[in-house]
Parts: C-alpha cells; structure tokens; sequence
C-alpha cells in the first residue's frame, strides 16, 4: 500500500534500537525493536561499549525488517526523526549517523529528536490526551515531572538530584542477586506479597518538590547488612531466603509508590489548571505504580494516562511520533546534526 510523507523514526539512544512509521493521517503504521536486554543481563547493567557496538550491528536489520515486513516502502518517507539527545553518546552516534546516511541517500528531511520529549508525548500515541496535564517520565536515566501546554511545549517542574527511579530498582535488584533490568522482577516479587510494607524505607525529599533515589538505595543496603543478608567486604548477598526478597521488592514498591504521589501531589497545588496527569518511561510499565497513580488522579478529579508496556520502555514509535509534529511546525534539522549528551 502506498501512503506518503511518512516520517521514519529511529530510537538508540541507549540499548534498545527501535524504528517506526508514522503517517500524518493514519498514525502509527508499523514499529519494530531490537532489545539488547539479554546481552547486558549478566553485567547487571548497561555497558556502553557493548550497547553501541550492537547497535551498529542491528541497526541497518531493523531498517531493512520495518520496509520487507510491511508493505510500506522507503520511498514513502519524506522525514527521518532520529534520537539525537541525551543517551549513551557511542549508542547515539550509530542512529544520528545512520539516520543521516538514509536521509541523505534518499533525499529525506531530517530532525533530531531530544528521548525525553519521546516519553513525554508517549501517550499520544494510543490516546488522546488534554493540555495542560502533568508528565511524571520515570525510567533508568530519568525521574521527571513535566509541565505539559502543548505539543513541544512543555517545562521541567522537578527531577532527581541523583540516581532515578528505575536506577534503584535495577541497582537494588543487583544488591539482591536479582536479574537486570530490576522494575519487572521486583514487580512480580513485590506482587508475591501483596505489596505490603514490611520496611517502611525512607521517602526522601519529603516535603519538597524534588526526587531522590540514592539514598533510598542505601537504605536498603545497611537494612540487608543489618539483617546478615549482605557482606559488605565482600559485595556478596548472602541470604537464600525467597522471602526476604519479596519483602525488600515489596516495600520498595510501596515506598516508590509513595514517593510518586506526594510529589505529583505538591505539583498539582502548584499547577491548579491541570487536566490530566500522564506517567510515561520505563517504570510506567508497572502495573502496581500505574494502578495506584490512576486510582489517586481520578479520585482528584482529574484524567490518567499511560502507554502500553511497549511504549513505556524505548521505542521509535514516540520519536516517529515527535518527528511527525515536528514536521507540521517546520522544525527540520540540517544535515550538521549531531550528538548533544
Ligand atoms: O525507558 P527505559 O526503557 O530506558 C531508559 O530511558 O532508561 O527504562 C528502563 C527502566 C529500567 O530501569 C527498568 O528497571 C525499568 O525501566 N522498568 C521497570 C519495569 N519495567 C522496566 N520499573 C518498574 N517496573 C517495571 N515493570
Ligand atoms: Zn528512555
């Protein structure tokens, strides 16, 4: 089938390499990634050597799957949205580069795409969400609150001073002995027990309209080193009972939880005119956190938004979809694009 001005988005900024079409009349028409999760596992972490070699690997894969496996055709596209900022720079090296490459081969347009501005109007991509509303973006790189009146326009209301949310579910995860990435474990463990909380760690930054993780990460260690569950001379967990676990994952759930609310709960004093409150990135694809922030806004009286699973974590159809307003407001790159960390 033949449809036109396609914009072809492309996302690796980090370990995922993701590609979509997006038709300014139809929508989202196709997407496909390639997630290098499995090679990372036994790192407990991203390493960004090894996330940019694969991208460079995969990413001319993923370009030939999106065209042989739909019916849409290269020629199709008039503009390549491609992740330029912020990410691993080795990671976004390969897509700005290979973006350009396609680009100019095939006489497109050109944008750069800034990830966090992804995430945000990722919701879009499945609803239609009102301005003004509230983002809360909380992934492996970022814990956010955005103001949101339009589409690129929108302000940082408040962000972590150290380490994001999905950062201490993986860092906590990896204390544990628990696979990488850490969010979808510590869900399913946290369920195990009803997410209850046995520990009560401690909400940090209450009061004040800022995150902070880390401590919250340490926390957690001296509590496992007080219980004998953990050697500090020799960074080994040393406790084999399943049930500590699930109590550590579900306390940490709560307290997170907790942190959320209060935080979009001091935003929204600030923000009267709010509509919505939206919760995008990484984090967004648990279901306890996404539950329990719905049940909060629709009890204030205000809607709730999040995207799928597939569209929490990385993905290109939120840089397609970025790319694709971006092209109605005539906001096209040069080919000097480059890079910004
Ligand atoms: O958005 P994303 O794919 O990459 C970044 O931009 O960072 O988010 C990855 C993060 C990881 O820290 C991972 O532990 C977290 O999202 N995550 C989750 C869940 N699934 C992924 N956190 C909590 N619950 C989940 N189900
Ligand atoms: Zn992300």
């Amino acid at each position: 089938m033949s449809r036109q001005n396609l914009v072809l988005g492309i996302e690796t900024s980090c370990d995922e390499t993701g590609m979509a079409l997006y038709c300014p009349k139809e929508g989202l028409l196709t997407h496909t990634l390639f997630s290098q999760i499995d090679l990372h596992a036994c790192y407990g972490g991203v390493i960004p050597e090894l996330a940019s070699r694969t991208q460079l690997e995969k990413i001319h894969l993923i370009f030939q799957e999106i065209f042989n496996h739909s019916s849409f055709s290269f020629q199709d596209v008039k503009t390549v949205a491609v992740t330029n900022r912020p990410g691993l720079p080795g990671s976004l090296l390969v897509g700005v580069s290979f973006a350009k490459a396609v680009a100019w081969a095939g006489q497109k347009k050109l944008i750069g795409i800034n990830h966090l501005e992804g995430h945000i109007f990722s919701s879009f991509l499945e609803h239609n969400v009102p301005f003004p509303h509230l983002c809360l973006t909380a992934s492996g790189g970022h814990t956010s609150l955005y103001l949101v009146e339009d589409f690129s326009v929108f302000s940082l209301i408040c962000t972590t001073k150290d380490d994001a949310a999905g950062e201490a579910f993986d860092k906590i995860a990896k204390l544990m002995n628990l696979p990488y990435p850490g969010g979808p474990v510590i869900e399913k463990m946290g369920a195990e027990k009803d997410f209850y909380d046995f520990y009560a760690y401690p909400r940090c930054t209450a009061g004040a309209l800022e995150f902070s993780f880390s401590g919250l990460k340490t926390a957690v260690l001296y509590h496992l080193v007080k219980l004998g569950a953990y050697d500090l001379k020799t960074k080994q967990f040393c406790q084999t009972e399943h049930d500590l676990k699930q109590q550590v994952a579900s306390s940490l759930l709560v307290c997170i939880k907790d942190i959320f609310l209060e935080k979009i709960g001091l935003a929204l004093a600030v923000h009267k005119h709010i509509k919505a409150v939206t919760f995008v990135g990484g984090c967004a694809a648990n279901t306890y956190l996404k539950k329990t922030i719905e049940a909060f806004c629709i009890n204030k009286g205000l809607q709730f938004f999040a995207p799928s699973p597939k569209f929490c974590t990385d993905n290109g159809a939120m840089i397609a979809f970025v790319g694709n307003y971006k092209v109605a407001k005539g906001q096209f790159d040069s080919f000097d694009l480059d890079i910004t960390l």
